[in-house]
């Protein structure tokens, strides 16, 4: 079976399986080339993904479009699709319970594009590989991860709201064909932060280790 006919027999699939959450809305499955290099993956449809089946087709998709287009290729040329693959009602952020349902398929689609680089769209698509990255510091870093090469940007709709989050998005977009041509370095996902801060010690006259925070003035 060619690549089209496994992503067409997926979609099949996944229409047919009732366990999966937000029954009553669409399924936005994605669409893109098969043989794409890069696969954009945002958190889940809005109303006008809904409507028409089809990823990032509002405001925030005419940015993706325009911002895909800078870099000399068409929105054909990539992959777009959802971590979340069917609407939220009023557009509410998809729970824990809804990513972890639609995950299997996710994986199982990028198993068969196995994109060159995956792009992240946002911080849920973000944290649904990285965990523990942070948006505002891990933005525009390529990230090693089981294999793949993750780059998580600003989303779209967020960089309308702001025109700082726009310029960086902007910015972190035209990194992308080096990333893929393998001239950034790239880095292994940041680290669990400890929830306990270490506490800082210094060594008493006895040898022992004494906080010195302890009777300090804060
Ligand atoms: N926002 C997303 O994350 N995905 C879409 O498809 C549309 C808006």
């Amino acid at each position: 079976m060619d690549k089209a006919a496994e992503l067409g027999a997926l979609e099949e699939e996944m229409a047919g399986d009732t366990s999966l959450p937000l029954g009553p809305a669409n399924l936005v499955f994605g669409e893109g080339s098969v043989s794409c290099a890069v696969m954009f993956i945002g958190e889940a449809p809005g109303a006008n993904e809904d409507r028409l089946k089809r990823p990032f087709v509002g405001r925030g998709g005419q940015l993706l479009d325009d911002m895909i287009r800078g870099l000399g290729w068409k929105r054909e040329d990539v992959y777009i699709t959802n971590i979340v693959k069917r609407r939220p009602p009023e557009n509410r952020d998809p729970s824990p319970a809804e990513i972890e349902a639609y995950q299997p398929y996710l994986t199982r689609q990028i198993a068969i594009i196995a994109p060159g680089l995956i792009v992240t769209l946002g911080r849920f698509a973000m944290n649904y590989f990285v965990p523990t990255a942070k948006m505002t510091r891990d933005h525009g870093r390529p990230l090693r991860i089981d294999g793949r090469i993750v780059f998580p940007v600003y989303h779209p709709a967020a960089a309308l709201r702001s025109t700082e989050m726009m310029k960086v998005l902007r910015e972190d977009f035209k990194k992308i064909p080096a990333v893929l041509a393998g001239k950034l370095a790239t880095e292994l996902p940041p680290a669990v932060e400890s929830k306990v801060t270490a506490a800082p010690f210094e060594k008493t006259e006895n040898g022992s280790a004494r906080d010195i925070r302890q009777g300090s003035l804060f």
